[in-house]
């Protein structure tokens, strides 16, 4: 205990008021009703707060409704007081038209809790593709210490004598399904066979991702993020999480001690070397932003795009999350980065030590798993941003670029890495799936498809939808994937080199709305554009056309998030929320 004897938890100002008798007696009397006493509460102690992100609606978190016991033993142990709560749920495959709508909504919900409520600090229980950004933007508003401890990754799937990972499989057995090589069946038998235990996606996709990046930034214990949810490592590390927020409670160490500029790049990095989801852009860039940390969209290719491909895990690589965990898991990647200088180490952790210390040792020995620094899976395996006269940005996830797609596209001589296809337009899913395999379109292999009205404003919530499948036929002749563009973002575990997250959206003003189905665009990765081969009179002039029609809003929360949300680019944060960190960390009126 290394507070001073003169300081007192936030939560005293409700539980031991002196000046306020008659608000404590109100505010302990309710609490009694479960059994805690006015003495427990009244000790001093810390009350810890749990953030309970696992419910029957968000199965990939459920793990935690038992992780929480080991939590709970934890801080009781090392003298605090647990006090569980929900967190808005957050399922990524379920929630209709969206489940980005509810990051800001889950975000905004704990401010409110956090702010409101007698807690002095807060165990962040993650999982779920963005219940980890949520989490991590609502304790930097309020700058309250926390701790993340991950759910963990499902036990990867098997079928067939084949591993097959959550997401990725159902990409991969939806081509078989057009191309006809599979039935109904058999594409039912492989997505549940990719998803065989309790745990989040056992592919590096969001879910495993954003779970990475909240361990780089030194939000969680070392080795947190990988250990499988079914492990026994798992309810450990529960226990020991439990135990640590304690410590940071009494130490003060705050978000604004370890979310620094420095912690961001890193996870800039990391993110990078493992493969990660592309939607780590927009919710790293929200999490920088809500902890008052400037990075900027050219930060991802100054320290992002260099970074090699060091883990062999699918998307980008062949291997699930059980082996990842085996091979030493985030910390033994970090290690590679860290001897190789590509990390700031010398800063501080939720651990209470440095990154390099927390690491120290820490090397794989498992090099099929993660590569040596010198020898990657691939060069270069950071996200390319690209601008042009459709969009001021957007990113490619280089690193899922097959050897078929660079064939065909990147490798004319003379013209490397460049390449021009007339575009199909849709406007939303509903329109792909309906004229997707409509011959007079005309799809071949030299056509690109675009999508838009997908993106914050337009869908509403940006809809991962970028990564379209060609139509039917094309498959059937061996074609799996085509140059895509979109105002929307992509499932995390697709592995398809879509150009997305395009901001400004087509329903914000961007130039995606002008886009004709028979236009020509041009895309060059040595130079990160990619322009419509229109003039500037040409698309002056189209403005002055009624713009693509976007659906109305079906919740009230709908017409809200559409009102205050911003682009991908700078992480679709909600811009009003920003000016409030800090200043929610003050004690609210009684
Ligand atoms: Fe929830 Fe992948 S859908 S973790
Ligand atoms: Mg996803």
């Amino acid at each position: 205990m290394t507070k001073q004897s003169t300081f007192r938890f936030r939560s005293q100002d409700w539980f031991d008021n002196p000046e306020r008798i008659d608000m404590t007696a109100l505010y302990l009397e309710r609490f009694m009703n479960y059994g805690i006493t006015p003495d427990e509460l009244r000790s001093g102690k810390p009350i810890i707060g749990i953030a309970q992100s696992g419910s029957d609606i968000t199965p990939c978190n459920r793990v935690h409704l038992e992780l929480v016991k080991r939590v709970r033993d934890g801080i009781r142990d090392a003298g605090g007081i647990p006090m569980e709560f929900p967190l808005h749920p957050i399922f990524e495959n379920c929630r209709r038209p969206t489940a980005a709508l509810d990051r800001n909504l889950a975000y905004l919900g704990l401010v409110e809790i956090l702010h409101g409520y007698p807690i002095d600090a807060v165990v962040l229980t993650t999982g779920c593709d963005k219940t980890t950004p949520a989490q991590l933007m609502a304790v930097s508003t309020v700058d309250m210490p926390a701790i993340v401890l991950s759910g963990g990754p499902m036990l990867d799937g098997w079928f067939d004598g084949e591993l097959v990972g959550s997401g990725a499989a159902i990409w991969k057995a939806r081509r078989q399904l057009a191309a006809g090589s599979i039935d109904e069946q058999k594409f039912m038998n492989i997505a549940t066979a990719s998803a065989p235990s309790a745990g989040h996606c056992n592919t590096m996709g969001t879910a495993s991702t954003m779970n990475a990046v909240a361990e780089a930034l030194g939000m969680s214990l070392t080795g947190c993020a990988a250990i499988p949810a079914p492990y026994r490592e798992r309810g450990q590390m529960a226990y020991e999480t439990g135990r640590r927020i304690v410590g940071l409670a009494m130490e003060d160490v705050r978000p604004s001690n370890i979310l620094t500029r420095d912690a961001f790049l890193d996870a800039i990095v990391v993110n990078a070397a493992i493969g990660g989801s592309s939607n780590a852009q927009p919710h790293i860039m929200a999490m920088a932003r809500h902890a008052g940390v400037e990075i900027t969209t050219e930060d991802w290719m100054t320290y992002g795009y260099e970074v090699p491909l060091l883990l062999n895990m699918q998307p980008a690589g062949k291997y699930l999350g059980e082996r990842f965990h085996r091979a030493g898991g985030v910390p033994a990647v970090m290690w590679e980065l860290d001897q190789a200088g590509l990390l700031r180490s010398d800063r501080l952790t939720v651990t209470g030590k440095t990154l390099a210390q927390n690491i120290d040792m820490l090397q794989t020995m498992d090099r099929e798993m993660i590569r040596p620094f010198a020898d990657p899976l691939k060069e270069n395996a950071g996200f390319l941003v690209l601008k042009g006269n459709l969009f001021d940005f957007a990113i490619m996830k280089t690193s899922v670029i097959s050897p078929s797609f660079r064939e065909r596209y990147l490798a004319t001589p003379g013209a490397e890495n460049c390449f021009e296809c007339k575009v199909v337009v849709f406007d939303g899913s509903d329109d792909y799936h309906a004229r997707i395999n409509d011959p007079t379109l005309g799809i071949d292999e030299h056509t690109m498809l675009v999508i838009r009205g997908a993106g914050p404003i337009g869908w509403p919530g940006s809809a991962e939808v970028v990564n379209m499948q060609p139509p039917d036929a094309l498959i059937k002749r061996g074609i799996n994937n085509l140059p895509t563009l979109g105002d929307g973002r992509q499932s995390g575990t697709s592995d398809s080199p879509s150009i997305l997250n395009a901001s400004p959206e087509s329903a914000a003003g961007g130039n995606l709305a002008l886009l004709h189905t028979g236009d020509i665009v041009r895309v060059d990765l040595v130079h990160g554009r990619c322009d419509v081969l229109l003039s500037d009179a040409e698309l002056e002039a189209r403005k002055l056309d009624t713009p693509p029609a976007i659906p109305p809003s079906q919740t009230p929360w709908q017409e809200i998030y559409r009102a205050t949300v911003g682009q991908l680019h700078t992480g679709a944060c909600m811009e009003l929320a920003l000016p409030y960190r800090a200043v929610a960390g003050a004690m609210p009126r009684h």
